[in-house]
C-alpha cells in the first residue's frame, strides 16, 4: 500500500482501482496518507489556513434533494429570509473581523431573481472592493450565471453530489438531472468563475466505486475549490434512518484530494466539525486550508439545517471566530486576512 500512497504523491493520480484499495487501506497507511497530505499542504500555502464568512440568506428552495433538511417538501422547516440591509450588516460585520471572502449561500429561491441577486453583489463589492464573492444558489442557466459575473461575483460553488448518473438519480427526484449539474459545473467554469464542486461522503448507496468515480472527475474538471463532508441525516428526510457518513472516511478522502490537486482550496466543513469535536482541527491536518465560518444572524442559524445537529448555531460570529482562531493555533496554523485566492489558475 505504501507503493500507492508514493505513487499518488509522485504522479498526483491514480486508476480507479488503486483508488478503491486506497479507500480501504489500514490505519497505519492512512496515517501515512494524512502526513503526506499535510506536507503538500504546507508546500503549496504554508501554514495559512483561509476563511469565508458564510452567509446563509435563504432557506427557501424549489429543490427537493432527498438528503436535505431544508427541501421543498419538509413542512417541518421554518422558512426564512434575509434582507438586504440584513446581508450587508452581516458582510460589514465579517469584515471587522477579518473576513475579506463572503459566501452567499441559500435554497433556491425563487425571491430571489436575477436583479436582486445582482443588486445584491453590486452592494458588496461597493461597500468591500477589497474582497472576493462567492455564490452558492444552485442550478441557474448560464445566462444568469453569466450576469452575476458580470455584476462582479468571484467564486461559484455546485456540489456535483456524486459523479455517478446512478447514484445521482438515488439522491435527487426525477427532474434534477445529473445532466444539469454537469451542465452548470461546465458553464461556470467557462464563463470564467473559480469554481468549486464536491460531495458528501457516506451518503445512501454510495459504493467505493462511487467515490473512485468522484474523485476521477474531480482531478479531470480541476476546479479550484472542493467542498466535501460527511452525510449526516435529517430527522424530516426519507434519509432519516441511513447512517452517518465517517471521519476515518472523510479524512482519507480529503487527504487524497489534496495529493491529486495540490493547489486546491479545501474546506475542514462544518459537517466534519458537526460529527467530531475535533472535526475541523483534524480535517485541516489531514490536507484541508480553509474554514467557512457563519456569519449569518444567530437567530436564523438553527432554520438553516441541512442535517441535524450542527454546530456554531448558537454562538456571535465573534465567538466564532475567536474559537476558530485559538483551534487553528494549536495546531501549529494561523488564520490568514486576505481573499485567498487559488493558486491553481485552472484551465480557464
Ligand atoms: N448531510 C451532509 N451534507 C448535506 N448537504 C445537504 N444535505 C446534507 C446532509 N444531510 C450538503 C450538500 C449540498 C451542501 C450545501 O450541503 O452536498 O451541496
Ligand atoms: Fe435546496 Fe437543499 S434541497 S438547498
Amino acid at each position: 500500500m505504501t507503493d500507492l500512497i508514493r505513487k499518488l504523491y509522485e504522479t498526483q493520480t491514480l486508476e480507479k482501482d488503486e483508488l478503491i484499495s486506497l479507500l480501504n487501506c489500514s490505519a497505519d497507511d492512512a496515517e501515512e496518507l494524512r502526513r503526506l497530505a499535510e506536507q503538500r499542504r504546507i508546500e503549496s500555502y504554508g501554514r495559512d489556513i483561509f476563511i469565508r464568512g458564510l452567509i446563509e440568506f435563504t432557506n427557501i428552495c424549489r429543490q427537493d434533494c432527498y438528503y436535505c433538511g431544508i427541501r421543498k417538501s419538509n413542512k417541518n422547516c421554518e422558512r426564512y429570509r434575509l434582507s438586504g440591509e440584513e446581508i450587508l450588516a452581516c458582510c460589514d460585520e465579517g469584515y471587522d473581523l477579518g473576513f475579506r471572502t463572503f459566501v452567499l449561500q441559500g435554497g433556491e429561491d425563487g425571491y430571489f431573481t436575477d436583479e436582486k441577486i445582482c443588486g445584491l453583489i453590486e452592494s458588496i463589492k461597493k461597500a468591500h472592493p477589497d474582497c472576493a464573492l462567492t455564490l452558492s444558489i444552485g442550478e441557474k442557466s448560464r445566462e444568469s450565471y453569466k450576469r452575476f459575473f458580470d455584476c462582479g461575483a468571484d467564486r461559484y460553488l455546485l456540489r456535483h453530489e456524486t459523479a455517478d448518473k446512478e447514484h445521482f438519480s438515488k439522491l435527487h427526484p426525477e427532474g434534477q438531472s445529473f445532466e444539469n449539474r454537469m451542465r452548470c459545473l461546465y458553464d461556470l467554469k467557462d464563463i470564467g468563475y473559480q469554481v468549486g464542486c464536491g460531495f458528501m461522503v457516506g451518503s445512501p448507496y454510495q459504493t467505493d466505486e462511487c467515490l473512485a468515480k468522484d474523485l476521477l472527475f474531480i482531478k479531470k474538471f480541476n476546479p479550484q475549490m472542493i467542498g466535501i463532508g460527511p452525510f449526516i441525516r435529517h430527522k424530516d428526510t426519507k434519509f432519516k434512518d441511513f447512517p452517518d457518513g465517517t471521519l476515518e472516511m472523510t479524512l482519507r478522502l480529503l487527504s487524497i484530494i489534496r495529493l491529486m490537486l495540490p493547489k486546491v482550496l479545501l474546506p475542514a466543513t462544518t459537517a466534519l466539525a458537526t460529527i467530531d469535536p475535533r472535526g475541523r482541527e483534524k480535517g485541516i491536518l489531514a490536507g484541508a486550508n480553509v474554514v467557512m465560518p457563519n456569519l449569518s444572524p444567530v437567530r436564523f442559524r438553527k432554520a438553516y439545517s441541512l442535517y441535524d445537529n450542527k454546530v456554531c448555531t448558537g454562538e456571535e460570529s465573534a465567538e466564532c471566530k475567536n474559537c476558530l482562531s485559538r483551534r487553528i493555533e494549536s495546531i501549529g496554523c494561523r488564520i490568514a486576512v486576505s481573499r485567498g485566492d487559488s493558486l491553481n489558475t485552472g484551465n480557464r
